[in-house]
């Protein structure tokens, strides 16, 4: 299904005016609990340019599961729209409302995932290297992250070795990295938690980074997770232990002289602005296959 997913996108990428009319009047419905610029627009573009429609619903004023339940909001939706995004806090909510939903329901992001970014990730990474299984890619900073625990999944499915490096208090969930293990029994690759960056990082072929201030995180909390991944910064010094051809990447948005010097995002090794393009041609691919259009 992956592989699947990054030819589609590939080829959506190369020509996406074959497509323009695929999705004549159908709409998709998006619910964000949290900010966002590029899975709003990369998926609202997205619709566009498929001709259909996307409907972006802030619900702030009117928060999910407050007024109605999860699973009258799913009902309702699912008899006005042919798809949903939702950005949430919670997975349980996201699985409620799918669960709920008689058309599909695409995870724009929750506190433990953010599938469409590892998908398009590794379009990006193929790109660049021209192949997935084997290479190596070390995560450098907040283990517990949504973005680490959907690249613990990516990874091992597709066969790259995978290595997080990050705080022992903050090491990945244990029943993600043992579905994981799982998969990467069947991949054949590695997967290694291990707290000292440079000894992650030696020789790998993509260093990955993301922000330590995850939406979620309180203004309070920021002084002292500056102390803790402190150690954990990619510096121009650790991008050095990698190959020589490593690339670096950060899902964005990203914040200079924290998880990553503004020397390594700003470096030729950089290919962020490629990752965050790459989101338009995936969220396509995964639209598309969803609605059995491809
Ligand atoms: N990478 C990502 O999902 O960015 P946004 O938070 O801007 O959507
Ligand atoms: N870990 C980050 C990802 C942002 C795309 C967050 O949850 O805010």
């Amino acid at each position: 299904m992956v592989d699947d997913l990054i030819s589609h996108a590939s080829k959506i990428k190369k020509n996406p005016e074959k497509y323009f009319d695929i999705l004549k009047s159908k709409t998709m419905l998006m619910i964000f609990e949290k900010p966002s610029l590029r899975t709003r627009a990369s998926f609202e573009v997205g619709m566009t340019q498929l001709g259909g429609h996307a409907i972006y619903m802030d619900i702030k004023d009117s928060p999910l599961g407050k007024k109605e339940s999860i699973e009258d909001t799913a009902k309702t939706s699912s008899r006005y729209c042919d798809i949903m995004m939702a950005r949430l806090f919670k997975q349980d909510s996201i699985e409620k409302l799918a669960n709920n939903a008689t058309v599909p329901v695409i995870n724009g992001l929750t506190d433990i995932f953010h599938p469409c970014q590892i998908l398009s990730d590794l379009l990006t990474i193929y790109e660049k290297k021209n192949k997935l299984k084997g290479l190596k890619l070390c995560f450098v900073g907040d283990g517990n992250n949504n973005i680490v625990h959907s690249l613990l999944l990516g990874c091992s499915i597709v066969g790259i070795n995978i290595s997080i490096s990050c705080p022992k208090k903050h090491e990945p969930l244990g029943w993600v990295i043992d579905l994981a293990e799982k998969n990467a029994k069947k991949s054949d690759s590695k997967i290694e938690i291990l707290n000292n960056a440079e000894k992650a990082v030696d020789n790998v072929d993509i260093v990955y980074a993301d922000t330590w201030m995850s939406y979620h995180i309180p203004k309070e909390q920021e002084d002292e997770r500056i102390k803790t991944f402190k150690p954990y910064q990619v510096t121009a010094k650790l991008m050095a232990n990698a190959k020589e051809d490593a690339i670096f990447m950060n899902c964005l948005p990203a914040i200079r002289g924290q998880e990553q010097t503004a020397e390594v995002i700003d470096g030729k090794q950089s290919i962020v602005f490629d990752q965050a393009e790459n989101r338009l041609h995936m969220q396509k691919a995964i639209i598309l296959k969803l609605l059995h259009k491809i």
